[in-house]
């Protein structure tokens, strides 16, 4: 895409500076100057949102681990301390754990975006490809972060979930003893974990940087999936978005501000707030809710098939849940991109979300009756949408016809709308003029 800089250093120092290492060139032309389509809409500023979640994660987590110690018979304490001895350390402390959900909140709107708009389409695989990536860092990140205050839950999901890796044949076990530097979820897990928890958020952000290198090569999309096709299509990034972006961001804090100052424990669960004890399982063990989908899916799966016996299939199916995302450009073969020219599509994208929800639902209840039944139909679908239903509806949907360009899709909008307008305007004056008439 051609970009719009127009940028010329007006004085000596300016000049010196660009032609030794660009910066103000680059962020003038990535950042202020860069052509947007002009009909982008609000599920296109999560980025922006998730891009100040990270920050914000980042910032926030340092400070904590400037207090906190990672020690077993100390983190529970370490928190509390942090809590109420440490100035604004509640704040602090409130806005990391809120913060996850939130991050998680917001990144889930910008997929199921890209999953509605068709974003992964070619040209932008990769960067949705880094998007899957990120999210997987992202899930590791969170299942480490909450083991660190060694609560109840912190236990007793770490022991489940690093359990998993176990199933793995051959190598399962070496995996294991590797992730908790023993045989059982000890000390030396939460060191490692602390470690790799402050080690992730950088990796993420370098992935981060990737992916929006590969948003830049082809630009970002729009609702109508149609690319830009000249600068009619796009204005510059600032100030029209950088405004539109802060608007969300303002709006995105509000909920976020009252958990943080009303109910900063009000999304963790209450186990964790209850001291680690090896000797006492909690009734239930479950992760926090953006995990809860997936940890529906590993224990959905509680048949051998064949070879394969639960645990691993459970496995299989958790990580397959995330791998096939990485695939999805090359399932969903249809050439319309945005699915709000795919009548057909759009039912089942739909219902895709409430399956979603319907398995985040059941992550929570226990493994029984007709969870686990519902649990079943819940992972199937998730399957068969990615493996069968958009692979045939990209051979059997006949889409409705795409506009010819981004600005004739919003003239025609426009149009439309005056068109109406004055049709109600002709009616009301005829109404008037038989009125008078009487
Ligand atoms: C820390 C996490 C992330 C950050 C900071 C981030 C940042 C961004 C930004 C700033 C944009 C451009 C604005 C927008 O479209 O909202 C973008 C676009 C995009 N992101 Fe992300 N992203 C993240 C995670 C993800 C994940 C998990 C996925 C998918 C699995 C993803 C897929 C995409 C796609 C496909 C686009 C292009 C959309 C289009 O222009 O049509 N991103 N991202």
């Amino acid at each position: 895409m051609s970009s719009h800089s127009n940028y010329n250093p007006t004085n000596p120092v300016e000049k010196w500076f660009d032609e030794r290492l660009p910066l103000i060139r680059f962020s003038k032309e990535h950042l202020m100057d860069f052509p947007t389509p002009k009909n982008i809409n609000y599920w296109w500023t999560f980025g922006a949102v998730l891009a100040i979640m990270l920050v914000m994660q980042i910032v926030t987590g340092i400070i904590l681990a400037m207090h906190y110690v990672p020690n077993i018979e100390m983190a529970f304490d370490s928190v509390e301390h942090i809590r109420r001895n440490v100035n604004y350390g509640r704040i602090i402390q409130g806005t990391h754990a809120v913060g996850a959900s939130m991050f998680f909140f917001a990144v889930y709107i910008h997929m199921f975006r890209g999953l509605y708009y068709g974003s992964y389409k070619a040209p932008r695989e990769i960067l949705w490809i880094l998007g899957v990536i990120i999210f997987l860092l992202m899930m590791a990140t969170s299942f480490m972060g909450y083991v660190l205050p060694w609560g109840q839950m912190s236990f007793w999901g770490a022991t489940v979930i690093t359990n998993v890796f176990s199933a793995i044949p051959l190598v399962g076990n070496t995996i294991l003893e590797f992730l908790v530097g023993g045989f059982v979820v000890d000390n030396p897990t939460l060191n490692r974990f602390f470690s790799l928890h402050y080690l992730l958020p950088f990796i993420i952000a370098a992935v981060v940087a990737l992916h929006i290198w590969a948003l830049h090569v082809p630009g970002n999309g729009n609702p109508t999936g149609v690319e830009v096709k000249s600068s009619a299509d796009t204005v510059p990034f600032h100030p029209y978005y950088t405004m539109k972006d802060l608007f969300v961001i303002v709006v995105f804090f509000i909920p976020f501000a009252w958990f943080v100052f009303f109910a900063p424990d009000i999304l963790g669960h209450a186990d964790n707030y209850i001291r680690a004890n090896p000797f006492i399982t909690p009734a239930k063990i479950v992760p926090e809710w953006y995990l809860l989908p997936f940890y529906a899916m590993l224990r959905a799966v509680d048949f051998d098939l064949l070879f394969i016996n639960a645990k691993l299939g459970g496995v299989i199916v958790m990580f397959g849940s995330i791998l096939i995302l990485m695939v999805l450009p090359w399932l969903d073969r249809s050439k319309t991109r945005s699915g709000n020219f795919r009548p057909m599509f759009r039912p089942f994208f739909w219902l895709f979300v409430l399956n979603f929800m319907m398995l985040m639902y059941l992550g929570a209840q226990a493994a029984e009756g007709i969870y686990v039944i519902l649990s079943k139909v819940g992972t199937a679908y998730y399957f068969g949408y990615f493996l069968i239903i958009l692979p045939i509806l990209a051979r059997i949907e006949t889409p409705k016809p795409l506009p010819n360009s981004i600005s004739e899709s919003i003239l025609d909008k426009y149009e439309a709308k005056a068109l109406k307008q004055e049709k109600m305007r002709g009616e009301g004056n005829s109404e008037i003029q038989g009125k008078g008439g009487k």
